[in-house]
């Protein structure tokens, strides 16, 4: 175990705080609208799913859900724990009949942010979507696999369509309450993408240079500026070289380098004599320790690295095999990588390595567990049934169709609080407004959209549809 008792304590009070069991359809979290920095560019988010708090919330129900799994024991939060950057503690985790997964159980952590669109360690799923319910269909995992006497997925659509909570929940993310794989994975991938990281060290460093990565950063110690320079310059095989991590880690991102190759680690856990030559992909490199500084449990497909050094060790001294990407054959002689860092070099690089932390996804409810401990969980409906949600008429909206500004009517005099999705449900607008007052949506593209006006206590008024010219 990497944990003192005290930081297990210190878990254990987070728990408590973050079991709300609660969902407010009527006040969701924004996970659409997270802000991300100007100097993030990669994305792999495809057109046909882009974030919406609706789907999103649907998305972190399935997450933590563990009917998901055949014997109701196991969630996609049993092996992705929040509070370890959704990694798991364990070398290999537990599935739902005690079996072993076969590889360590990687970070979710700005999984979007990447131009790399393939998922697992060896990138065999093509896409987020695709990935999320691979593991409800893993005979080890959550055993919808539909051999060997396990149910299967229709199974489990039969299963998640008789309970009503998801009646509403996939009604009100698509407009009814039909339940499909796509649509399962639509929301999986949603609130995977959702789960940002963003305000580590190195971030704010990076702001206060404008963006600039090669300069150092004001909020950095001397040594922490010195492992950054380390981390981005190509190994030069001397003391004066870097130690490459860039290559295949890229700032400011931190995602893979799709070309990347294997990393020299080979292992089959519990198995000494296999090899695993096929992992090219390494999950996004922020939150490698948590914001007390520990380990976000072992690291690399064996999750045989109990600690950052022996990372940089690996690194250090490469060994090779058939298929070890050509950047880490860089000894003279073409065998591995030997980077020859110093003591001094090797605590630089772990230094910068421990700025990448954050503290907001450990922390935020919008990533947390919804249920109860005793597995219920509670919807506080909206005002009307969800099912009239794209119906209602009881505002009216004039002009309609719509220019630059519309006007609200049919309100009492008090100030108003409204939204206005287009027709996939994803929110445009959401603001402050008072009766009889234009609101300005020339920002709208044309097409037909909702609106949805909420009294100052949150509570649902009334939507209405219009066409934005
Ligand atoms: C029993 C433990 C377990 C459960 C349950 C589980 N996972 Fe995983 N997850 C893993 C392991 C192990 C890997 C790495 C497997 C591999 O690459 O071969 C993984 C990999 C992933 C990845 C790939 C991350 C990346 O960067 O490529 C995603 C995404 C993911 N899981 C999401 C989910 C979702 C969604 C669920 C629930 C539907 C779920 N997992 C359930 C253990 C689990
Ligand atoms: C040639 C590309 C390449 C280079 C260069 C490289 N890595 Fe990696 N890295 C990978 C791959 C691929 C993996 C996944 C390997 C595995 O688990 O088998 C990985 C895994 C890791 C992991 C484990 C991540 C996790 O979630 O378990 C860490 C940490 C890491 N690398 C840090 C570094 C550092 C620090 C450097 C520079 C000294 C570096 N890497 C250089 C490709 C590379």
């Amino acid at each position: 175990m990497y944990f003192s008792k005290s930081n297990a304590f210190s878990l254990i009070i987070l728990a408590i705080i973050f079991i709300s069991g609660t969902i407010d359809l009527g006040r969701l979290f924004n996970y659409a609208e997270q802000p991300v920095p100007d100097y993030i560019d990669r994305d792999n988010t495809p057109n046909f799913n882009r974030i919406d708090n609706e789907t999103a919330t649907l998305g972190r129900v399935l997450f933590y859900d563990k009917r998901l799994s055949a014997n109701n024991t196991i969630s996609c939060g049993t092996c992705h724990i929040q509070a370890f950057a959704f990694s798991d503690t364990a070398q290999l985790s537990v599935g739902l009949d005690g079996g072993l997964t076969g590889r360590h159980a990687m970070r979710i952590v700005n999984s979007r942010f990447a131009q790399e669109r393939r998922f697992f360690w060896d990138e065999r799923a093509q896409s987020l979507e695709e990935q999320s319910t691979m593991p409800i269909q893993d005979h080890v995992e959550m055993g919808f696999s539909g051999t060997d006497g396990q149910p299967d997925f229709n199974d489990l659509i039969d299963k998640l369509s008789d309970i009503p909570e998801y009646q509403t929940l996939f009604d009100f993310a698509f407009g009814d309450d039909n339940i499909t794989e796509d649509r399962i994975q639509l929301a999986l991938g949603q609130f995977m993408r959702s789960i940002q990281s963003f305000d580590s060290r190195f971030d704010q460093g990076l702001a206060m240079t404008n963006g600039n990565v090669n300069m150092g950063f004001p909020n950095f110690s001397d040594q922490e500026n010195r492992g950054k320079a380390l981390y981005l310059s190509p190994p030069g095989g001397g003391p004066t070289g870097g130690a490459g991590c860039n290559g295949c880690h890229r700032a400011p991102e931190f995602d893979i380098d799709p070309a990347s190759g294997n990393n020299g680690v080979v292992g089959v856990v519990g198995n000494p004599d296999a090899t695993d030559l096929i992992v090219t992909r390494a999950p996004n490199l922020r939150d490698l320790v948590n914001p007390q500084g520990q380990l976000n449990g072992p690291m690399m497909h064996t999750g045989g690295f109990n600690s950052l050094r022996m990372v940089i060790d690996h690194y250090n001294d490469v060994p090779l095999n058939p298929q070890i990407d050509p950047r880490l054959r860089g000894g003279p002689n073409g065998q591995g990588q030997n980077l020859n860092l110093s003591e001094r070099q090797k605590n630089d690089l772990e230094a910068f390595l421990r700025t990448l932390t954050g503290s907001n996804i450990y922390e935020n409810p919008m990533y947390s567990d919804p249920f109860e401990p005793d597995g219920t969980l509670t919807l506080l409906p909206l005002a009307t049934s969800t099912s009239e949600r794209f119906k209602l008429e009881d505002i009216q909206v004039y002009p309609n169709p719509a220019i630059d500004q519309i006007t609200v009517t049919g309100l009492d005099h008090k100030p108003y609080f409204l939204q206005i999705f287009d027709l996939s449900g994803r929110l445009i607008i959401g603001q402050q407004a008072y009766p009889d007052h234009p609101i300005d949506v020339s920002r709208l593209t044309s097409g037909m959209h909702v609106i949805s006006v909420y009294a100052n206590d949150q509570q649902l008024i009334g939507r209405s549809r219009f066409l934005k010219r």
